[in-house]
Parts: structure tokens; C-alpha cells; sequence
């Protein structure tokens, strides 16, 4: 087999890459290890930023999103028992956030990418890269127990955390910048209309929650919990309880509470490696970076990645110049870095840390006061939640 760009990975940054190339005349296969209902029906994060609706929309991929999402222009930080709404329509001329869930996302993405004859190829096994120090990469994998061969240009790594792309470049080769997070976050999906129509990230003394939604009817929420914490420790009836603790207020709020549908504990990482790239191979997404879902930047990151690199394919095709892709690293990382600092702020405003100082605790009230009253921070805030500028 052979194509002009191998991608590996059927994630947001995988599918987006495919539309973007085949929007430019660009031949890809996207190879996935999983089956399609698998990355169909994985649970993830739902806030997509401004840039990332209009692309969507300009790539003909918008249609059931715009149905079935819900714009939200403002979120609540709430904290001693009151409520502060950010208002991000006011403040960064008009722009918000969809409510879309990303397996809804990679639903549309998957459809259209088929429909249009593209090929993605599920249950892909055993995948390995070579070749890509050179001029001419392939990519190895078995399907149906069938050893199978793509010979590309180029490969795109958007394979994930735990893909087999970073993992391929040579020692020595990457840096690696890491933190981890002394909590995880315990999610829930619930058939509960949400208790209030935007999400509500609130800062409580017993730790973090917030209450998020997929529909009018669902509501999506989360707690602060152990990174290892053992979900058989929490009934429904014990998450409910403790979830409208750090959600009440001064003036009698209280969650809708319904039958819980799902439930998973995610770990909390900040992870970036440079660069992000290594001859014909080019990584994107969640395979070079990691942010803690706070702020829900990952997918938008991902897309904001592979609209860099389908640029400069979209050079190389058109005139043979390397130019671009030969920044690609440089350009992206710029965004990476801007992204991880607020992921890592907004972890740092709203969570309890185990060994927060008395002193610590004042900060930390004495800075949500900050950004919920001066518009310069609440600014700050806003323009980097509804997406900073694309390059
Ligand atoms: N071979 C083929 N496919 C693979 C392999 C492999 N060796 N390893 C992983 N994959 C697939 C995974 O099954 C997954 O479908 O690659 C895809 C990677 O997708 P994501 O993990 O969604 O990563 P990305 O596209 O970068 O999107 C980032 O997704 O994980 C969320 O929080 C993250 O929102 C962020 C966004
Ligand atoms: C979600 O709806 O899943 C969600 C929303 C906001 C976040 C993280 C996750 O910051």
C-alpha cells in the first residue's frame, strides 16, 4: 500500500489531519489499533473553543454539532459560597465555547471521512514506523492477523499518549518536560438536567468540582479525588453527597441529582515534549503533550497542531519546500506552552493541594477575588479559555 501521509491514530488530531489533507488534494490513510464503536463511545472531555467550531464548520464537519452542542459565552467560578460568572461574550468580543461531547466529535469525523471514500483502517495491530530518518517511511501493522505494509512521504504520529510514535524517535533525541498532579478527578455522566445552564468550576475547602454537561438532559461532573482513588469506595449516593457540599451557596443551591450512567477517575498531567518532530515523522496531540483536563484544552490542542502540520504538507505538495514543515515543532510549541500555563493555572487556582499552607489557602481565595473582580484578569482568562489566536 501506498499513500502520500500515514496517520496513525483515528483521535481528534488523526481525523481532523485526514480532512484537512483531503480538503487539500492530499492522499491519507489513517490507521487506528481500536474498533470504530470503541473510539466511538469513549467518554472524554466536550468543550470545544471557538477555533476549533469554525474550523469544524469550514470543513463541512459542523452540521449535527451545531444541532445538537449548546453555546455557552461565560462560565462560573464559584468559591465561599457565591458565584462569579465570566462573561466571555463581553470580554473577548463576542467569542464562547461549544458544549460537544469529542465522541460526538469523532462520530462526524469518522462518517464524513468515510463517506468521502477516505480510508481509515480499524483494528490495525502491532503498528511500528521506520524509515522516516530518511526519505522513505513506512509504516508496519497486521490486520486480521495479515502482515501489511504503507509506504508514505510522511508519517503522522497521532497515536496518543501511549502510542508507539514518540517512542520510535531516537534516544536523545527528545526532551521531556513533566509534572504530575498530587489528585485525579472521579467524573460522572448523570441523567440529571444541569442544575445551572453554563459549568460552574468551583474552588471548595474539601477540594474541586465541577459541573459540566453533554444535553439538556445529561449532566457531566466531576470531583477532586486521589489519583488512584477506587471508584468501589463511591456509591452513587456518596458522590452525590459530597458533590452538592462543594457546590452549595450562600443562597440554597442544590445539583439535580438522577440515575448515574457512567463513571471513570482520570489522572491529572502536565507533559510536553520537544520537538515534535524527527525527519518525515511529526507528532501531534496527546502523542507530545498532555495538559490536565482543567480548562479542557486537549482536543483543541491537538486540532491547533495538525492545522500547522496540514499546512505545511499543503507547501511542500504545492512547491516541494520544506519551510514550513520544517517549523512545524517551533510553531506549535508556542501555542503548547501558552496552553500548559493556563491548564496549569486553572489546576492550580481551583484544586486543594495536600500540603497547602494556611498561607497558601489565603493566596489562592485572595487570587480567585482577583480574576473574579478586575476585568484585565478576567480577561486573561477568558480569551485563553474561548482559544488564544491561531498563528
Ligand atoms: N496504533 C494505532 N492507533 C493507536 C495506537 C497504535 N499503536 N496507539 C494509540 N492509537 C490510537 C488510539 O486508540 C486513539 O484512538 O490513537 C488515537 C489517539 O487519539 P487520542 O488519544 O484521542 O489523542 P489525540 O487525537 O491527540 O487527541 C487529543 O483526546 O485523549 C483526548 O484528552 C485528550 O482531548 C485530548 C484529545
Ligand atoms: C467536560 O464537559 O467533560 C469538561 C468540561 C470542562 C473541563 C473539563 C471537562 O474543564
Amino acid at each position: 500500500m501506498r499513500t502520500h501521509v500515514g496517520i496513525i491514530g483515528a483521535g481528534p488530531a488523526g481525523l481532523v489531519l485526514a480532512h484537512l489533507l483531503q480538503r487539500a488534494g492530499i492522499e491519507s490513510v489513517v490507521l487506528e489499533s481500536q474498533t470504530r464503536p470503541y473510539i466511538e463511545e469513549r467518554v472524554r472531555a466536550g468543550v470545544l473553543e471557538q477555533g476549533t467550531v469554525d474550523l469544524l464548520n469550514e470543513l463541512g464537519l459542523g452540521e449535527r454539532m451545531m444541532r445538537q452542542g449548546l453555546m455557552h459565552y461565560g462560565v462560573e467560578l464559584r468559591f465561599g459560597g457565591r458565584g462569579h460568572r465570566i462573561d466571555f461574550a463581553d470580554l473577548t468580543g463576542g467569542k464562547g465555547v461549544m458544549i460537544y461531547a469529542q465522541h460526538e466529535v469523532i462520530k462526524d469525523l469518522v462518517a464524513a471521512r468515510l463517506a468521502a471514500g477516505g480510508e481509515i483502517l480499524f483494528e490495525a495491530k502491532d503498528v511500528s514506523v521506520g524509515g522516516f530518518e530518511g526519505e522513505r517511511p513506512v509504516i508496519r501493522f497486521t490486520q486480521n492477523g495479515e502482515p501489511m505494509e504503507l509506504h508514505c512521504d510522511f508519517i503522522a504520529g497521532c497515536d496518543g499518549f501511549h502510542g508507539v510514535c514518540r517512542g520510535a524517535i531516537p534516544d536523545g533525541v527528545l526532551k521531556a518536560y513533566e509534572r504530575e498532579y498530587p489528585f485525579g478527578w472521579l467524573g460522572i455522566l448523570a441523567e440529571a438536567p444541569p442544575a445551572s445552564h453554563e459549568l460552574i468550576y468551583a474552588n471548595h475547602e474539601r477540594g474541586f468540582a465541577l459541573m459540566s454537561m453533554r444535553s439538556p438532559k445529561i449532566s457531566r461532573l466531576y470531583l477532586q479525588c486521589e489519583p488512584d482513588e477506587d471508584l468501589n469506595k463511591w456509591p452513587d449516593a456518596r458522590i452525590w453527597e459530597e458533590m452538592q457540599k462543594r457546590f452549595a451557596t450562600m443562597d440554597g443551591f442544590s445539583l439535580t441529582e438522577g440515575p448515574v450512567i457512567q463513571k471513570g477517575v482520570t489522572g491529572m498531567r502536565s507533559f510536553v515534549v520537544e520537538p515534535m518532530q524527527f525527519g518525515r515523522l511529526f507528532l501531534a496531540g496527546d502523542s507530545a503533550h498532555i495538559v490536565p483536563p482543567t480548562g479542557a484544552k486537549g482536543l483543541n490542542l491537538a486540532v491547533a497542531d495538525v492545522r500547522v502540520l496540514a499546512s505545511g504538507l499543503k507547501e511542500f505538495y504545492a512547491s516541494g519546500k520544506r519551510d514550513l514543515l520544517n517549523k512545524y515543532s517551533e510553531i506549535c510549541l508556542r501555542r503548547v506552552w501558552k496552553v500548559q500555563r493556563f491548564s496549569w493555572w486553572m489546576t492550580s487556582l481551583l484544586h486543594k493541594f495536600g500540603a497547602d499552607s494556611a498561607f497558601d489557602r489565603r493566596r489562592q481565595l485572595a487570587e480567585l477575588d482577583y480574576v473574579t473582580s478586575s476585568r484585565a484578569a478576567m480577561t486573561t482568562l477568558a480569551e485563553n479559555y474561548v482559544g488564544l489566536p491561531l498563528e
